[in-house]
C-alpha cells in the first residue's frame, strides 16, 4: 500500500473512530483545528455559503467553523432577484448590508452570487404590466440598472461576482430564458459590461453547472473569445461542481479547467458539493420515493468512505490545477443546509458536505486535510 493511501485510510478511520486511540490522533485533531483555508492558503482560496442565520444570531459552534476554515463567503440566496429585487423599484438591503457587515467584521473576502439569472426571479420583472411583456429596450434598461445598482453600492466590498448564472443548455445552446429572448443573446456581453462600468475593480465572473461536457465547455470557451475580440471584460469562469459519487469522470472537469485558463481567464469552483444519494430516473419528473432515501437515519461507513475518496479526488485534480484556480467554495457547512435535501427531489436525506449534521468533520474532511499534512 502506498503512503498517500496508508494516510487517507488513518484519517478517515481516526474520524470515524475505528482507531480512536491510535498514535495519529494528535496530528489529524491538530490538522483539523489548523482550518482548510490555512491548510491550502498556498494553493487557493476555500470558500462557503451563508445565508440569514449565519449572519442573524449564529450558532457559535457554526460560526466558530466557518472562521476556522473558510476564507470568502458567498450568500446562497440574498443577491438573487426575487429576494433583492422584488418588485420593480423596491430593494431589500437587509440582509445583503448585514452579509457585507458580517464580512468586514470577521475579516472574511465576499464573493457576490448573483447578478443576473433566470431562475428565482418574480415574472413581473419581463412585463409592462399583466400580459403585456416588456420590450428590448425597457427590459435592457430594467437588466443594466440592476446589475449596476448592486454592484455600485457594494463596490469595494464584495470582491467577485458571478455576473451571469446558467446561460448555457449542456449542448452548448443559449438557455431559452426571457433575457434572450426579449434582449437578444447579447445580453450576456450587456451584463458584464453593466457590472465593469459599475466597479472596475471586481472580478467579473461566468458562472455555470456541467462545464466539464464538452460542448459545455466549447461554448463557454467560445464566449470568452467573443469577449475577447469585442473587449467585453471577463475575468474567470465559475465552474459550480455539483457532484455525485460516480459523476462527473473527474479527466473531464480537468480538462475544463485547462480549457478555461488557456483562454487566459481564471478559474473559481464555485459551488462544490459530493451527493450520496441514489439518482432519479431521467423519465418523467422526480417524485420522492424512499428507495431513493437511504440514509435517512444515518450515513453507512462505507458511503462515508467513499465520499472521502471523492473528495480527496476532486481536491487532488484542484490542487493539480492549483496555478490555474483562485478559489474552492463548498456550497454550505453542514448536512442539514445543504440544498442537496430538496434537489433534485424533494424532502431526501442528503450528506453532501463535509460536516455533519451536529457540526462534527466528517471523514471527507479529514481526507482533504490530509492531503496537505
Ligand atoms: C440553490 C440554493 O442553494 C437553494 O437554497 C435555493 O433554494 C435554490 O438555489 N446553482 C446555483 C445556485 O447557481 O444559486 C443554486 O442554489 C444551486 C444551483
Amino acid at each position: 500500500m502506498n503512503l498517500q493511501r496508508r494516510k487517507f485510510i488513518k484519517a478517515v478511520a481516526l474520524s470515524l473512530g475505528v482507531i480512536a486511540c491510535a498514535p495519529g490522533l494528535a496530528i489529524a485533531s491538530s490538522r483539523a483545528s489548523k482550518g482548510l483555508k490555512n491548510l491550502f492558503s498556498n494553493d487557493f482560496e476555500i470558500g462557503t455559503v451563508v445565508g440569514p442565520e449565519l449572519l442573524i444570531n449564529p450558532k457559535k459552534e457554526l460560526l466558530e467553523i466557518v472562521k476556522r476554515d473558510f476564507g470568502v463567503l458567498t450568500t446562497e440566496n440574498i443577491f438573487k432577484w426575487e429576494n433583492i429585487h422584488p418588485t420593480d423599484g423596491h430593494w431589500n438591503w437587509v440582509y445583503a448590508d448585514e452579509f457585507v457587515a458580517f464580512g468586514k467584521s470577521h475579516d472574511f473576502v465576499l464573493h457576490g452570487h448573483p447578478l443576473l439569472w433566470h431562475s428565482q426571479i418574480p415574472v413581473g420583472v419581463f412585463h409592462e404590466r399583466k400580459d403585456k411583456p416588456l420590450n428590448r429596450n425597457a427590459l435592457l434598461a430594467k437588466l443594466e440598472s440592476h446589475v449596476s445598482t448592486i454592484a455600485d453600492r457594494y463596490k469595494g466590498a464584495i470582491t467577485s461576482w458571478d455576473v451571469v448564472n446558467e446561460a448555457f443548455e449542456d449542448d452548448g445552446s443559449l438557455v431559452q430564458n426571457r433575457w434572450l429572448q426579449t434582449v437578444g443573446p447579447d445580453y450576456i456581453h450587456l451584463a458584464f459590461r453593466a457590472a465593469r462600468a459599475a466597479d472596475s475593480r471586481a472580478t467579473l465572473i461566468y458562472n455555470d453547472y456541467n462545464l466539464w461536457k464538452p460542448e459545455k465547455r466549447d461554448r463557454v470557451v467560445q464566449l470568452i473569445r467573443e469577449f475577447k475580440a469585442k473587449q467585453v471584460p471577463i475575468d474567470a469562469i465559475g465552474i459550480q461542481g455539483h457532484i455525485g459519487l460516480d459523476y462527473p469522470d473527474l479527466s473531464h472537469l480537468s480538462a475544463a479547467i485547462s480549457a478555461f485558463a488557456r483562454e487566459g481567464v481564471r478559474v473559481h469552483l464555485s459551488e462544490l458539493e459530493v451527493d450520496v444519494l441514489p439518482s432519479p430516473s431521467r423519465d418523467g419528473l422526480p417524485s420522492y420515493d424512499l428507495a431513493l432515501d437511504p440514509y435517512r437515519e444515518n450515513l453507512p461507513d462505507s458511503v462515508s468512505l467513499a465520499q472521502a475518496k471523492r473528495y480527496e479526488e476532486l481536491f487532488k485534480v484542484l490542487l493539480k490545477h492549483r496555478d490555474s484556480i483562485d478559489r474552492v467554495t463548498i456550497w454550505g457547512v453542514t448536512d442539514d443546509q445543504s440544498w442537496k435535501n430538496d434537489f433534485p427531489i424533494e424532502g431526501r436525506t442528503n450528506h453532501a458536505l463535509l460536516f455533519d449534521r451536529d457540526q462534527r468533520p466528517k471523514p471527507a474532511y479529514h481526507a482533504i486535510a490530509a492531503l496537505k499534512s
